[in-house]
């Protein structure tokens, strides 16, 4: 039986610092209400042409490289969660994978918003599982405010830009120990972007796309304050884990309301939970790997500190993974 472990961490995120002051400038809000509301002051975007997505995602590996006892030509395998990539094809894999000569990795993307890189760490770990591969770099990437609509203040206010992940190795030790993930369709439309309809030379429809974010805030609000906790329990009574052994919790950083609320229900007390939201908004996929790599940064996670990550969002889609690092 293989294991897989977090071995190495990495970031990168645009230099450049929109406040909420800035934004209050070009749409009708306030810091006041962002603050309040959404626990956010700060985000950082894209300003350059190269940092678009996979500019900004292959610093991130270049950055998860350096740190790891491996070459670039060791990885076997890169994924890339993003929901804003460069082009519809080829993938931000590939494209990062060329930018960092990781050139024996079979690369793709996968788009599960801001549940993405849970999805791309279980899908890595079932390939490490299965014997098939040893080194997987998995990286969540947003360039969102490519999507943002400057006249919604509904939306433009919360996300930002940034990209982070991890090599997961193949390892003696257990490191992920468990995972509850899912998905329901059917609520798709609570949150929606990058319209592409349907226009050719034979089609009748007007073809016009509306590439912009758009969000039923309260509605996903409901869903993320019922479903995450809801799959934390599952998760917990599966493998077995007794809450209070649990060192930390990185959960998807949109809002400080919901992660209160999550904290509440869950009997975890705050102080476990890790908040960052303040500085970079909600950056989708890329949101949880980047407080990991600050937490990482920073020494707040031990040798043998269990780790509970969980996201939710677009899709609408979430995942909870048990991590022992
Ligand atoms: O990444 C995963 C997906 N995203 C999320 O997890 C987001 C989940 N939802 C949320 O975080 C919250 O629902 C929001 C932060 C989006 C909104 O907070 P809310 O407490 O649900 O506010 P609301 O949408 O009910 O709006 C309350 C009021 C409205 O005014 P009225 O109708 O009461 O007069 C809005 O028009 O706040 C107004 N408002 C704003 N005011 C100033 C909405 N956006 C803004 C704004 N600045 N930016």
């Amino acid at each position: 039986m293989y294991f897989s472990k977090i071995t190495a961490t990495g970031a990168y995120v645009p230099e450049s610092v929109i406040t909420n002051d800035d934004l209050s400038k070009i749409v009708d809000t306030n810091d006041e209400w962002i603050v309040s509301r959404s626990g956010i002051r700060n985000r950082h975007f894209a300003v350059a042409e190269d940092e678009n997505t996979s500019d900004i995602a292959a610093k991130a590996c270049k950055m998860i490289i350096e740190r790891s006892n491996i070459s670039p030509e060791e990885i076997d395998l890169l994924i890339v969660a993003t929901v804003s990539a460069d082009y519809s094809t080829p993938s931000t894999a590939c494209l990062v994978q060329a930018k960092v000569g990781a050139k024996n990795a079979i690369a793709f993307d996968i788009g599960a918003a801001c549940s993405g890189f849970i999805f791309g760490l279980s899908i890595a770990n079932k390939y490490i599982q299965a014997g098939t591969v040893k080194n997987v770099v998995v990286i969540g990437a947003e360039v969102l405010s490519k999507y943002l609509d400057f006249t919604d203040r509904g939306t433009c206010v919360l996300f930002g830009d940034g990209a982070a992940g991890v090599l997961l190795q193949r390892s003696q030790k257990r490191g992920i120990i468990a995972e509850e993930i899912g998905s329901d369709g059917s609520k798709g439309h609570a949150l929606t972007g990058g319209d592409t309809p349907v226009k050719n030379a034979f089609s009748k429809c007007d073809g016009k796309a509306n590439r912009s974010l758009k969000m039923d805030g309260r509605a996903i609000f409901d869903f993320a304050t019922r479903q995450v906790p809801k799959s934390v329990e599952s998760l917990l009574k599966k493998s077995e884990t007794d809450r209070d052994t649990i060192d930390f919790v990185i959960a998807h950083q949109a809002n400080s309301r919901i992660v209160q609320i999550i904290s509440k229900k869950l009997k975890i007390p705050m102080e476990k939970f890790y908040l960052n939201m303040y500085e970079y908004g909600n950056t989708s996929s890329a949101s949880i790997p980047i407080a990991l790599n600050e937490m990482m940064e920073k020494g707040l996670i031990k040798e043998d500190s269990l780790g509970l990550l969980t996201g939710f969002g677009a899709g609408l889609t979430w995942g909870s993974m048990l991590i022992r690092f």
